[in-house]
């Protein structure tokens, strides 16, 4: 079997984690080897960029690009990779689309952000779990206290907007995450079947 590497994407809230354990279920069901995955990562700039979303400090949007980046490619090479090498595969929450959308929402340019994750491999697929802001974080609040990002309404409306704008130039799949749950993992299993 070949490596495969899906990255799942949307906002803090749209489902994610819930969906990527359910797709790493079906797969393993089928005989395949899964390895769930996200950033930021727990590694040492993970750690860095959690402390920075928790308003512990602020750190201009240039060194959020990088520090993602840099989370990312430390990422890649420690599990990502060896993973795909494997023959697994990779289900990643986030990757350089939440770059794309986060950091250009705050301020960061699209050709900056590009130029930091130039090395960081392209997936075979990407999919945005598409909800409202407002349905995200009424999720969220349900569940925990919100993050510095998370707080803000216009920033979670913005970033919707650059995922969806991604979307739009065919690179980012969409799958609308405001139907029943059984609905938008059926949808998320059709895409993912597509690159088996
Ligand atoms: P999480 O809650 O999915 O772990 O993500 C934490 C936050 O990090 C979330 O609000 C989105 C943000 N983020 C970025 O701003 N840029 C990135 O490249 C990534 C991976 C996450």
């Amino acid at each position: 079997m070949s490596g495969k590497f899906i990255t799942i994407e949307g906002l803090d809230g749209c489902g994610k984690s819930t969906h990527v354990k359910l797709l790493a279920d079906w797969l393993e069901d089928q005989g395949y080897k899964v390895v769930c995955t996200d950033e930021p990562t727990d590694g040492p700039m993970g750690k860095l960029l959690k402390r920075i979303l928790i308003g512990e400090f602020k750190v201009p949007v240039e060194v959020e690009v990088s520090l993602f980046a840099a989370d990312r490619m430390q990422h890649l090479a420690g599990v990502i990779l060896p993973a795909i090498e494997d023959g697994k595969i990779v289900l990643n929450e986030r990757y350089v689309h939440s770059s794309i959308a986060y950091q250009t929402s705050r301020g960061a340019t699209k050709q900056m952000v590009e130029k930091a994750n130039e090395h960081a491999l392209k997936p075979d697929l990407a999919v945005l779990i598409d909800v409202s802001a407002e349905a995200a974080l009424s999720r969220i609040k349900k569940e925990r206290k919100l993050d510095e990002f998370e707080k803000d309404l216009k920033l979670q409306r913005a970033v919707r907007r650059k995922y969806l704008g991604i979307a739009r130039t065919g690179v980012l799949k969409v799958v609308k995450g405001n139907q029943p749950l059984e609905k938008v993992q059926a949808n998320l299993r059709d895409l993912v079947a597509k690159v088996l």
